[in-house]
């Protein structure tokens, strides 16, 4: 069974490539989100934007171009210990679960997990979440035609407000959640609690997958982040289109140019959109001034050791279960338990 009842729900008929498909609490519109966060961005010092905002269907596609780079690392090592460990994580997740993707993307991932399910055990319902509609519904249909006994169930949402989940009131079984990629990693700190503590809520009594970048050289961190075919700069840069599309805003895209670097102190990679010259930008009908080599800091990615992982894991409510990593220990994935009636619960 294929549903598309929360996507719709949400969206009404499939938006043309680029118009923003989540709501916010306060929006009529499609792009008020988008707008509201940019000019409050701008309006602050030192300027940023959330990373969120990369993924209309453009950055979504160019995002999926940055996961087939020879310098991304994580997308490949990941697969590679969900393959090789796949087994041991259907044990963790049990027979006939629901399973829960916070900000599924392509649903590539979700197909290397459900190969490792015997036939006896397979996951009942899988509910992709993502912002991004038009790419979700895409992607849902295909693993549907792939795999039709599993009953596949997009929600267009925001997954960090539980507000717009209520697609999940369908889901009866044993919750399951799964959030591959390091995405964590690109929220600050009180966001990755904040995540944590929500999918600990929504998964009482289940448990939680998830994917963590590691700590190592700064070399390999920089070059993932800094690819030679300029992928990542194209992705970054995407959000200065998006804004002059969607919010009349005027960037000259050649006046910007992408940054990216990593702060071992913070353990981070930060990237930014630098101004090359001094220049004012209009958006959405106000003005801002760039200094030259001022910047608008649009991503962290931040990279974690494997205890400091599990240890945020305990503070938002998690016991900690088996990690996977690869040989070379660039990247984990983790099994964290949601206990019923919380931690205090044995
Ligand atoms: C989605 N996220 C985990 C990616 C990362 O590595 O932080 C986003 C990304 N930014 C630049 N390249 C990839």
């Amino acid at each position: 069974m294929y549903e598309t009842t929360d996507a719709s729900a949400l969206t009404g008929a499939a938006p043309p490539r680029g118009v923003r498909v989540d709501r916010d609490d306060n929006d009529n519109g499609n792009d008020n989100a988008f707008r509201r966060d940019l000019l409050a961005g701008l309006s602050k010092t030192p300027r940023s934007i959330a990373p969120k905002y990369f993924y209309d269907a453009e950055g979504s596609a160019l995002f999926d171009r940055i996961c087939e780079l020879p310098e991304y690392y994580p997308t490949r090592t990941e697969r590679h210990i969900l393959e090789r460990h796949g087994r041991e994580m259907a044990e963790v997740v049990g027979p006939h679960a629901d399973i829960i993707e916070f900000g599924a993307g392509s649903l590539e991932k979700i197909r290397i997990l459900l190969h490792s399910f015997g036939a006896r055990a397979l996951p009942r319902r899988y509910f992709p979440i993502d912002i991004s509609a038009a790419h979700l519904e895409a992607a849902a249909s295909r693993l549907h035609a792939d795999y039709p006994w599993l009953q596949v169930r997009p929600i267009a949402a925001d997954y960090m407000k539980e507000a717009q989940l209520s697609g999940l009131d369908a889901s009866t079984g044993r919750r399951v959640g799964f959030f591959p990629g390091s995405t964590i990693g690109n929220f600050d700190a009180d966001e990755a609690m904040a995540f944590l503590q929500l999918a600990a809520r929504v998964l009482e009594g289940g448990g939680l997958l998830v994917g963590v970048d590691l700590v190592k050289d700064p070399q390999t961190l920089h070059r993932a982040y800094n690819d030679a075919q300029g992928v990542t700069a194209a992705f970054n840069m995407n959000l200065l289109r998006r804004a002059n599309a969607e919010l009349s805003a005027d960037f000259d895209l050649r006046e910007f140019g992408h940054y990216a670097f990593y702060d071992p102190r913070k353990c981070r990679i930060e990237m930014h959109l630098v101004s090359r010259c001094a220049q004012t930008v209009h958006v959405a009908g106000r003005d801002f001034s760039f200094d030259e080599g001022e910047s608008l800091h649009t991503e962290n990615s931040h990279k974690f050791t494997i205890e400091g992982f599990r240890k945020l894991a305990v503070s938002a409510g998690f016991r900690p279960g088996p990690v996977w990593t690869d040989d070379a220990q660039l990247f984990s994935v983790h099994w964290l338990e949601s206990p019923e009636g919380g931690m205090g619960a044995s």
